[in-house]
């Protein structure tokens, strides 16, 4: 099977929520490897775990996931990406599937801008981008709750992550795993 690697950070659990539940999506169509960035991986202001950057090399696709800090990734996801600019400059990666999806405390709290960065992200490696085909506000099972089409937007609603956003999550790692399993 491809392997969809489901990079991300999160200190208070919601990311790592949405990162289970895109892993639950691709379950039986891609492996899946779960890729948690952690703060000890960052060393003097640099990331340092070059096994994680290897389970991108070897995946067919990858899922960024971040939650939404002061209208943009997380700095260590940042440190990530930073730390992935070798792998550019031989386009190591071009490609591959890419997605993402993020947090935040408010509806409307700038998380745009996040997937925004890991859609360039993805261009700079000649990654593929695949956003969501699920119309927000039309879906009968309430998916896209936020009505974000370049990737998962959710919020905290008093201070839950709704059934919806998680749904949405499965969506998007069972939508990442389909197009890798068609690009063969
Ligand atoms: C430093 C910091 C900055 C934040 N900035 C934003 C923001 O710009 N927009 C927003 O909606 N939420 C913001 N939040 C809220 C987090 O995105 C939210 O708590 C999220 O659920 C944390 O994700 P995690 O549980 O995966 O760690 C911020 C939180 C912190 C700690």
């Amino acid at each position: 099977m491809p392997l969809l690697a489901i990079v991300y950070f999160s200190i208070t659990g919601t990311t790592e929520k949405l990162a289970h539940a895109v892993a639950r999506g691709a379950d039986g169509i891609a492996d899946v490897a779960r890729c948690r960035i952690r703060s000890d991986d960052i060393a003097s202001g640099r990331f340092q775990n070059e096994s994680l950057l290897e389970a991108i090399d070897h995946a067919s696709a990858a899922a960024f996931g971040s939650p939404t800090y002061m209208g943009g990734p997380a700095a260590q996801f940042k440190a990530f990406a930073d730390a992935s600019s070798d792998r550019w400059s031989q386009q190591r990666w071009a490609n591959k599937i890419a997605g993402g999806f993020t947090t935040g405390a408010c509806a409307s709290g700038d998380q745009l801008h996040t997937l925004t960065y890991f859609s360039i992200l993805a261009a700079q490696h000649g990654m593929l981008w695949c956003g969501l085909d699920v119309p927000g506000g039309e879906d009968p099972g309430g998916r896209n709750r936020l009505g974000s089409q370049l990737g998962l937007a959710t919020h905290l609603v008093d201070a839950v992550l709704p059934e919806s956003d998680l749904s949405t999550a499965e969506y998007l790692g069972q939508r990442l795993a389909r197009m890798v399993a068609r690009n063969g």
